[in-house]
């Protein structure tokens, strides 16, 4: 049900003289974000008897699970054999063995189950003849522990999976009572002095109303932050929201110098063209017509995972095999496929093709490039979903009352790379897994204790001093400066040189956010005030993720140095843990080890090898 958001009472806070009415709410659970993830977490909490609102900034069906499109990993073996062990093993060794492996064994176990719980739940699967869900190839996907041929693994709705998947959770949620809180913006977070999470801050933006979110347990679902880049597949939506009041709250963010480039963005609009294109047998050409992938990795050719395919297209241009007038692109065959099945399993990217890029697949390549896809680093948690950070020494500490899930969270089960599909099933598998653990930890009802006085003073502090943030400079100017400062700097390939030159200029643009000039001072959709809100959230996601690219001294899985070719296990096989004093523009680095366990004995340890495919 759409909230009135008119809940339970109201204060009045006064902030640099001035008068901001609060309405209050009391919930058992807070869910910030209406994607895969927090609508999986939403329906969980509500089957569990749970009060539980879901605060959203877009409609649940606009968030950017949406635009998901080849499919969602799971071992059904439903076109050849398969099993749950080696979809562990793919995506450890995907992951440049960077991913704790008691988290990666957790989402593979459980991948199956959540598929076909969706299946139950409606999502209109394509079918094999048989009726059996549909599965393609994507890369890294194999069978046999990487012996065998490509694995089957994906499952798709033709290539509209996150739409589907995104919908039918949207439905469910609706049908189990959540309250949705649709167009709020969430400010920030309220931690109380024992370092426990009491709710969130939102603005509803339609009528610049404030609105205190109290709550037993608060859900971070606030997906990844593709558009601190100037090119990315992501939504302009994606800005990290969660991530930044996780920082502004004191805690770290984990593995944030990892940053995917998806193979095969359109040249110049960066829409995505799935990788369920390859999967379906679409292959990638050189200036010479030369499938180039070939010469990087042998054995699985197009479907090596996305790191590699984005760093062999990244040579082919730099050696002078780029495609087009200025040789700066790849080209993306399908011309050779049944037109058939490209209308029936590849509808939605031919017609992206033929909007952004003029082309018919049918008979033309499609120009593409390495795009910015998807952030691996994220909010440190385990795989209940709960967040971490560390305290006296030890890594793993709960924070109290704080949840963080999807894209937003680093459980770690994608390490230094994502397998292509492994996103929608983690959506899935760690939403279900939150609201398993919220039942656990909340008792339905239970009375709160009253909010710390200074509660909202944190958020309304925010929000004040960018709505009356008098600077020289649009917050457009310096979004666009950070935007070229990260597709510079901080790329598929990077060297000492272009990240401590990225970290200088990184850095000036964080302090001149105190320049910044907001013009419009109303409250009531102040796209202005709004978006430079999301500013201030990318540009400390920024900043964390090219100082720990520059502190990272090796080459593991997206980030690829050039000084440091290698992967260094002996030094580096470690999670960065980065945290920021905002106030003096300064970026901490610490460090967390791998969890080099599973979590049962029914699998041992995947020892790290060198990655060949
Ligand atoms: O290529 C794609 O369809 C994207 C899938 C993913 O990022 O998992």
């Amino acid at each position: 049900m759409a909230s009135n958001g008119a809940t339970n009472g109201s204060g009045a806070f006064s902030i640099n003289g001035r008068a901001y009415p609060v309405t209050d709410h009391t919930f058992d659970v807070v869910i910030v974000g209406a994607g895969g993830a927090g609508l999986r977490a939403t329906v969980g909490c509500s089957q569990a008897g749970l009060r539980t609102a879901c605060v959203t900034k877009v409609f649940p069906t606009r968030s950017h699970t949406v635009a998901a499109q080849g499919g969602v990993a799971a071992s059904l073996a439903n076109m050849g054999p398969d099993n749950w062990k080696w979809h562990m093993y793919d995506t450890v060794k995907g992951s440049d063995w960077l991913g704790d492996q008691d988290a990666i064994e957790y989402l593979c176990r459980n991948a199956p189950a959540a598929v076909y719980e969706l299946e139950h739940w409606g999502v209109p699967f394509s079918r094999t003849t048989e009726g059996k869900i549909y599965q393609r190839p994507f890369g890294g996907m194999t069978t046999d522990y990487g012996k065998g041929p490509p694995a089957q693994r994906t499952c798709a709705a033709a290539d509209r999976t996150g739409h589907a998947i995104l919908h039918t959770l949207y439905g469910q949620a609706l049908r189990n009572s959540t309250e949705f809180f649709i167009e709020y913006f969430a400010i920030d977070l309220i931690m109380d002095s024992e370092g426990r999470c009491r709710g969130v801050v939102c603005i509803k933006m339609d009528d610049g109303t404030i609105h205190r979110f109290r709550s037993q347990l608060t859900i971070l679902a606030t997906g990844g932050y593709g558009r601190a880049y100037f090119s990315a597949t992501s939504a302009h939506t994606c800005t990290g929201d969660g991530n930044a009041m996780v920082l502004r709250a004191g805690l770290p963010l984990q593995d944030m110098e990892f940053v995917q480039f998806h193979p095969t963005g359109i040249y110049g609009a960066g829409c995505l063209i799935t990788e369920g294109a390859r999967g379906e047998g679409g292959y990638l050409t050189n200036s010479n017509g030369e499938r180039f992938m070939e010469r990087y990795a042998p054995s699985v050719k197009d479907l090596a995972p996305r790191d590699m395919v984005s760093r062999a297209m990244t040579m082919e241009i730099r050696e002078g095999r780029g495609v087009g007038k200025s040789a700066d692109h790849i080209f993306l065959h399908l011309d050779h496929l049944d037109p058939k099945i490209l209308h029936e399993r590849l509808p939605g990217i031919s017609e992206s093709a033929k909007i952004f890029a003029g082309v018919d697949v049918t008979k033309e390549p499609i120009p593409v490039l390495p795009t910015v896809h998807y952030n691996m680093g994220g909010i440190q948690t385990n795989y209940h979903g709960e967040v971490l950070t560390k305290k006296n020494g030890d890594p793993d500490v709960v924070v109290p009352g704080l949840m963080a899930i999807g894209e937003a969270a680093c459980v770690s089960v994608h390490g230094a790379n994502r397998l292509g599909s492994n996103s929608l099933i983690d959506l899935v598998v760690f939403g279900r897994a939150a609201g398993l653990r919220a039942a656990e930890l909340v008792k339905a009802g239970e009375k709160q204790p009253e909010l710390p006085a200074d509660s909202a003073d944190m958020s309304l502090g925010r929000l004040d001093k960018n709505r009356y943030a008098s600077g020289g400079t649009p917050t457009a100017e310096l979004r666009l400066n950070m935007q070229k400062v990260m597709q510079a700097n901080c790329a598929v390939y990077r060297t000492g040189e272009t990240l401590a030159e990225g970290s200088k200029l990184i850095h000036e643009v964080w302090k001149g956010r105190d320049d910044i000039g907001v013009t419009d001072r109303s409250l009531i959709w102040n796209s202005d005030l709004i978006e430079t809100l999301e500013f201030d959230n990318l540009i400390v996601q920024a900043v964390v993720t090219m100082d720990g690219a520059n502190n990272r001294t090796e080459s593991r899985g997206a980030h690829a140095r050039e000084d440091y070719s290698e992967r260094d296990d002996v030094n580096w096989m470690k999670h960065t843990l980065a945290t920021i004093d905002d106030a003096n523009k300064a970026v901490t680095i610490d460090y967390r080890p791998v969890h080099s366990y599973t979590m049962s004995n029914e699998v041992s340890y995947i020892e790290p090898k060198a990655r060949v495919y």
